[in-house]
Formats: structure tokens, sequence, C-alpha cells
């Protein structure tokens, strides 16, 4: 249950059966002022705005004509693609189910089967000028573990961008833990002529989710070391 006058603070009153966990983030959820933004411009979630600022600050978003969402749902930053280029192809795919978005074909699969950059590609009918991964493996509350999940996505997310990007495109991903690890940010150098790391003021303080933006794809003729 929860109580509290409009525009004040809401507090959660616990539920014999809620754990102080999720009353913690329900209490979170309730106060979260990019929350209540997102139900008013019509988000599917508070992560539109993580984009929106990366955006501000790398123009990311601009021009692209072909955009892949990894790690879609529920699909707030398929929303602000949509929003910001009602003409662009996009392409999403998510392990969870994901309510249609207007002009967005979306996969339900694991990114990581041997299948799913093919069909993401068929599906965009060419080359993507940008490549976002907003993909998190689901934690398990062990640190090392969590991590070595994550990097794997992002390392498979940087492969698969590489492989397909567009010459002079952009690869967008969630890094945790101040930013992707060292191998990677080299990878990333010698494929793209910008790397920047960054965690946008949407980004919960306390999370270790980071983003890196790594812009002017080099082209496919670059050494790989992988
Ligand atoms: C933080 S959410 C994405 C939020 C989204 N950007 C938005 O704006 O609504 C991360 C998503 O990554 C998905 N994910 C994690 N691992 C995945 C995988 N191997 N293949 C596909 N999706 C994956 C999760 O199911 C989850 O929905």
């Amino acid at each position: 249950m929860s109580r509290g006058g409009s525009g004040g603070h809401t507090r959660v009153l616990t539920a014999r059966k809620r754990t102080a966990q999720s009353t913690r983030w329900l209490e979170r959820q309730l106060n979260d002022p990019y929350v209540k933004r997102a139900k008013a411009e019509g988000y599917r979630s508070r992560a539109a705005y993580k984009l929106t600022e990366l955006d501000e600050r790398f123009e990311v978003i601009k021009g692209s004509k072909r955009v892949i969402d990894l790690g879609i749902a529920p699909g707030g930053w398929a929303q602000v693609i949509k929003r910001r280029l009602p003409k662009a192809a996009v392409v999403g795919i998510d392990l969870l189910p994901v309510d249609p978005i207007d002009g967005v074909t979306i996969f339900q699969m694991d990114f990581m089967d041997d299948a799913a950059p093919a069909m993401l590609i068929d599906a965009l009918g060419g080359a993507p000028d940008l490549v976002l991964s907003d993909m998190a493996a689901n934690t398990v509350g062990h640190p090392q573990t969590d991590a070595l999940r994550t990097m794997a996505l992002v390392e498979a997310a940087l492969d698969f961008a590489c492989d397909v990007l567009a010459k002079g495109g952009t690869f967008v991903s969630k890094v945790f833990a101040g930013g992707a690890d060292s191998a990677l940010v080299a990878e990333m150098k010698r494929n793209f002529t910008s790397v920047k790391h960054a965690k946008p003021p949407a980004s919960r303080k306390g999370s270790v989710e980071w983003f890196v933006v790594a812009q002017g794809f080099k082209g496919r003729s670059v050494d790989r070391e992988r």
C-alpha cells in the first residue's frame, strides 16, 4: 500500500508479504522524477531518458536510417528513436515479450543465439548506422559473476556492431563498473574514431551502470584481433 499527497514524497507501508528490498524498490519508483516524467510523456520506461541524455551530449540519433535495439524491452529507447526518426527502420530483440511499437520489428529471442544476428539484419533490410545495446544480464548477486555475464553481452554486442555497422556508424552500449574493460576499449578504439564513457543523469547514482558511446565506425577493413 502507498500513501502520499500529489507532488509530495510517497512512503510505502511495508506489506506483510513484501520483502524490505521490494518495498525500497517500490518507494524509489514512486518518488523517481524520471518515472513520473515517463508516465506523463508516454514512455514505457525511465530508460528512455538515458538515451535522450546521451543523445543530447553526443548526437547519436540524428540522421540514422537503420537502427538495431538490443535488449529492447519494454521499449523506451525504441520509442525515443521512432519519435525522433519516424521513417527509420528499427529492429529490436529481447528475451522478454514486448508490446508492439508502430514501425518497429521485434524479435523475442536470445541475442546470444547464433541465428539472431542474421535475423536482425534481414529484418532491417541493410546495414544499420546505429546499434544500441541496453542489455543487462539478470544479476545473481555475486559481483564478479554479474560483471562477467554483462561483459559477455557487451562483447557480443560490439562484435555484432563491428560486423554489421555501416561506415561512420555509431555503437552505444550499457557497460558496468565504470566502463568497458581495457581490451574492449582497445577494440572499440581500433574500430571507431571516438570512444567515450558517460553516466547520464537518468542513470541512478547508486548503480554501477555506465554507457559507452563509440562513433565514427571505420569500416570492416580494420584489423580485428578476435
Ligand atoms: C534495461 S532493459 C532495456 C530497457 C530498454 N532500453 C528500454 O528503454 O525500455 C535490459 C533488457 O535486456 C534484455 N536482455 C538481457 N540479456 C539479453 C539477451 N541475451 N538477449 C536479448 N535480450 C536480453 C533483458 O531481457 C531486458 O529486457
